[in-house]
């Protein structure tokens, strides 16, 4: 049985994130999945909506909401993962979408997390494209 991790969600700018938020997405990203460094942040985190989880004070995952109902740059620290924090941050940033009243929300998944998005009511659109080098695929929500 997966053992979930008590998770909190904040959602904020990235004048209120950036100093937890990048550390993160460069672990994650940058380190581990070896996208160029100088591609992983860009001009969207300043018009975006961020959320970032926390297990008790630690800064565990983030992702955010660009106001063309795009998710993105989700990523839980690799040490955090299997527990529903990936999940209370996509839930998050859903439930801020349709309290936006955005009725369609995209993404670009890395191929390997299709089964995760699927489980949220995204759904594939398209053919498998290359994006920083890695396998992604367009995946489309209506609500
Ligand atoms: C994808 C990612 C954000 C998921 O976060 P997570 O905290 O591990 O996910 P959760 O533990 O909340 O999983 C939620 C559900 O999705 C499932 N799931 C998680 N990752 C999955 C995957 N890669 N494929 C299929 N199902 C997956 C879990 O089993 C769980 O299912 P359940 O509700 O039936 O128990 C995380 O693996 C990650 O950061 N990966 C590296 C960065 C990355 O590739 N980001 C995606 C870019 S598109």
């Amino acid at each position: 049985m997966t053992v979930r991790a008590p998770t909190k969600v904040n959602l904020g700018d990235w004048a209120a994130f950036s100093e937890q938020a990048t550390p993160i997405r460069f672990r994650v990203f940058v380190d581990e999945q070896g996208v160029p460094a100088d591609m992983e942040l860009d001009e969207f985190d300043d018009v975006s909506c961020h959320a970032l989880a926390f297990v008790g004070d630690e800064p565990v995952g983030t992702g955010r909401l660009l106001p063309d109902g795009h998710v993105g740059r989700m990523a839980v620290l690799a040490a955090w993962r299997g527990r529903g924090v990936g999940a209370a941050l996509l839930q998050g940033l859903i439930d801020e979408a349709v309290r936006r009243g955005m009725g369609r929300l995209v993404l670009s998944a890395q191929t390997h997390a299709l089964g995760f998005y699927t489980r949220f009511g995204f759904v594939p659109e398209g053919e498998v494209y290359d994006e920083a080098g890695l396998p992604h695929q367009a995946m489309v929500r209506q609500r």
